[in-house]
Parts: C-alpha cells; structure tokens; sequence
C-alpha cells in the first residue's frame, strides 16, 4: 500500500498535537480565561514511551494554542533511574495554601500525578507525586519532598483530585489497577494524604481499571437535583478492547455508594457504557470550571490500547475528543448519563444543505457527491419498516462507512472505511442500543478526517471510532434496505477551522 501522505489523517476541529504520540487527556483545568488541555506524550517518537505532560490552551475549548512541553520525564541523581509522567490531574490551590508555590504567589496551580519509576525496562514504582507552576501552568517544578503517596505497589495511579466544598478538602480519586478497584483519599493540604475508602471490583474486570473521574452531574429533567457519577476506564462490551463506564450513585464526602437507580446493565458483563465505539478512553473531567457552569465537561483520547501504537498517521499519532458536556436523565431504565458535545463548532460550520420528508423505500440516495471529510450532519430518521436506514460516508466506489439503525440499535461499521489492515483488530462493527424517542431517532454526526463521533437522540449514546479512508473527500448516501423509512429532517453543513 503507498504510504499517506503526512498530515493526511490530521482532525481539523479536534486537538492533535504538533507531531509524536499522544495518549490520556491530563490536568483539565479552566483558569483565568483559559481552558487547559495537558495530555501523555512521547516527544520523542510517534509512538508510546518517555512519557510527558504536553500543554496546549484554548479559549473556546475549540481552537488550541500548542505550548512548550509542560512537565518531561526526567532522570534522578543516580543517572539511571527515571519517572515518566503518567496520567493525573490538575487543581488550583487559592492563595497558596499548600506553599509550594514560592510565597507571595496568588494562586498556585499543582499537577497530581504518578510517578512511573524505572532502572532500564524494568519497573521499579508507581506512586502520586506533585509538581507545582506560579505562572499558569507555563514552567513547571517538582515537589522535592516527592511522592506524597506511596502504597509501595506497582500499579496505584492516575490521581484525579478535586476540591470537596462541604467539607473544606481535596479528594483524590485513584486506581488499584490490578485489583479493579478505586482508592479515595482525602487532603487538607495536598501534600499529606489519608485513605477514605475503596469502591470495587464491580462491572467490568477483564481489564486493568485506570484513569477514574468522580464528580457531581445535574438531573436535566429534575431541576436542582443531582447525583454523583463514578467513571473508571476499563474493558469494552467486545472481548479484548478497553473502554469506559459509569456508576451512578452518592458521595457524602467518604465513601462512593451505588445508587439504586444505576441504570441496568447493558451487556452481562459490562454495565453502563460511556461510549459505544472503540475509540473513546481515559476520559477526565475539567477542574474549577466557572461556577455558571453547573454541567461537568470532559475529553477523552480517541484510540485503543488494542492497536493504539499501529495507526497509520504521522507525524502525530492520537487526537482528543470534542469535549463533551455530562448530564444525567431520569428515564424508565433509570438515571440515564447523557453526553453533549459543547465548544463552538457550529461558528465552522459553511452553507448548509438540508432536506426535508425524504421517503426511501429500498432506495439509495445521494445526498453529496463529493465533500471533504471534514463536516457535521444532523439527522432526525423515522425508522418505518426498513430492515436497515441508515447514512453511508466517506464513501468511494466499495470503500464506506457505514451509520445504520437496525434491530433497536444504532451501528458503525467500519470494515470498509478505508485503511484498516493495520491491525486485524481495527476492522470492526459497533452496536449501541437505541429506543427511539417520539418515533425518532435523532443524530448529531461528526467527521473529521480520522474522526468520526456520533451522538445519538440528544446524547443519550455515542459511539466515537477512528476512521482512516483513502480519500480526502467522498459521497454521502441516505439510504434503506428491506423496507420504507423517512428522513424527517437531514442537514450537512462542511466545517472549515
Ligand atoms: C491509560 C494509562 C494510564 C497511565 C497512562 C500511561 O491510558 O494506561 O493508566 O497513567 O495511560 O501513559
């Protein structure tokens, strides 16, 4: 196969680094004006290894500003030991409580993270250390009193620390990967830390748990209410991939406790999917967001530790996910987690082509010959009695991806999108469950070169995969099979950044 062309793949409206790898999305945190983005990077290859702390900013959670390297791994005195930065999050300490930002400074922005320690290949720790910035996250230092939390194993990491108001404290939600449970620890100072309790193993067990996120979510249709949301990343509903899921619940400070409106299971194993593609992982939520803003707002890295290090794309490899605003729904299978994803994509949006009461009985119909693979759909589908409906993109002669709804559930199928042999594990189908909603099923689609992230009746499912076509632009097709059903309303708008 003749080898892309760089930056062929390269999202338009979603973050990529300059060039190298990228994993987990790190230290979201808004501060004066700006949404910061770190993330897991290698600076020195384009694929996983000496792992960072990358820095960009944005205004807008749309358009990022790409910063010097924030926090690089680093050598100890022995000349032999190394931490690498792993995955962990970011707080504001107001006033500079803690004191480790030199005195006077008004507020001090402190990275939790874990130290992922090693002689050679061989690992040797994984413990929570502290680094610490006076000048919004710009030039960082290390804590010298490194780690503040040691449990003496191997695999205890990715700290997500956030203020707990009522109770006047940081608390630390983090991983026991290997024993799928999450450790919360409490702290007045940031420094000296003290377990509270554990929640786990529970669900999905078939893979490490890592990267948990706790937060509180607002009930959309039960005006002041809230309840507590537990994200870990972990297994996929299909054997051997890693994904994402959530527990609904209450947090009184101390212990993390099931609610008995956690929305059932989905697939026996696997309860409460955050998203149903293979690419959606490791996502954290945004720390200090202006207090307006009562929604949390999280990204996650779109890639799967399955074939991460194999996709075809250089010089970078990895991208972030639009960031998606979180809010719960009580609906008859319970508290429902519904994702939106917000930042002002719709100021790219170019002339729009809409239709309206489209019939198709076993039809196909072309809705653009060609357009760049860089656009939006919004689409609102009477199913009818078609055995499948669904929109065909990306497409060029036999090479297509496909969105249809079949048998009560929205599918992605990308074994044709293009490239895909780079790893027998890339080619797949996708499967979200999906009642419709007043006869409709409503779709918000976003293509972005290697991107595709859709998000189904008002985001109460998503499936976000990567795509790798071998054009740069395609058709896009409306079509059924086996039977009548009727596009209500479709609109395409291209988006240019
Ligand atoms: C998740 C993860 C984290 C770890 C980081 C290392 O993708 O495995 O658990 O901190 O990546 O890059």
């Amino acid at each position: 196969k003749a080898a892309m062309k760089p930056e062929f793949y390269r999202p338009q409206y979603h973050f990529s680094a300059p060039k190298n790898w990228i994993n987990d999305p790190n230290g979201l945190i808004y501060y004066e004006g700006e949404y910061h983005l770190f993330y897991q990077h290698n600076p020195f290859d384009n694929v996983w290894g000496h792992m960072s702390w990358g820095h960009a900013v944005s205004k807008d959670l749309l358009h990022w500003q790409h910063l010097p390297l924030a926090i690089p791994e680093f050598t100890h005195p022995d000349g032999k030991t190394k931490t690498a930065i792993f995955s962990g999050s970011a707080v504001i300490d107001k006033g500079n409580q803690s004191g480790l930002c030199p005195d006077g400074t008004k507020d001090c922005m402190v990275a939790v993270y874990t130290g992922n320690v090693s002689v050679g290949e061989k690992q040797t720790a994984q413990y929570q250390n502290l680094a610490y910035s006076a000048d919004k996250g710009r030039t960082w230092k290390q804590y010298d009193k490194n780690p503040v939390l040691d449990l003496k194993t191997k695999e205890f990491r990715d700290p997500n620390v956030f203020w707990y108001a009522p109770q006047k404290k940081w608390v630390m939600s983090s991983v026991k990967a290997t024993e799928h449970r999450v450790a919360f620890f409490e702290s007045k100072n940031l420094k000296d830390w003290k377990l509270m309790s554990h929640f786990g193993p529970q669900s999905d067990t078939t893979k490490v748990w890592e990267c948990p996120a706790l937060m509180s979510v607002p009930i959309e249709n039960e005006p002041g209410k809230s309840k507590w949301v537990l994200f870990i990343s972990a297994g996929h509903p299909q054997k051997g991939y890693v994904g994402m899921q959530y527990f609904v619940g209450d947090f009184d400070g101390t212990h993390f406790t099931l609610d008995k409106d956690n929305p059932k299971p989905i697939a026996p194993a696997v309860s409460n999917v955050v998203d149903y593609g293979k690419d959606y992982y490791a996502a954290i939520q945004y720390n200090n967001l202006p207090i307006q803003d009562k929604n949390p707002v999280m990204i996650g890295w779109l890639n799967n530790w399955e074939y991460g290090n194999k996709l075809p794309t250089t010089p970078f490899k990895g991208a972030m996910s639009l960031p998606r605003q979180i809010a719960l729904k009580r609906t008859t299978d319970g508290l429902q987690l519904i994702q939106q994803p917000i930042g002002s994509s719709s100021s790219l949006r170019g002339k729009k082509i809409e239709r309206q009461n489209i019939k198709l009985t076993n039809q196909i119909l072309t809705l653009e010959k060609r357009i760049a693979n860089s656009y939006e759909i919004e689409a609102e589908i009477l199913p009818g009695t078609a055995k499948r409906v669904g929109i065909r993109l990306a497409k060029n002669g036999s090479e297509v991806t496909i969105i249809q709804y079949a048998n009560g559930k929205l599918e992605l199928d990308r074994r044709k999108s293009g490239q895909t042999d780079f790893s027998d594990r890339f080619p797949s189908v996708e499967q979200a469950p999906v009642k419709p909603q007043n006869g409709l099923i409503k779709l918000r689609i976003f293509v972005d070169k290697s991107v595709v992230e859709v998000f189904i009746n008002d985001g109460e499912r998503v499936i976000t995969d990567l795509i790798f076509p071998n054009k740069s632009e395609g058709e896009i097709d409306l079509f059924t099979e086996e039977g009548s059903a009727e596009f209500k309303k479709i609109t395409l708008w291209p988006l240019a950044s």
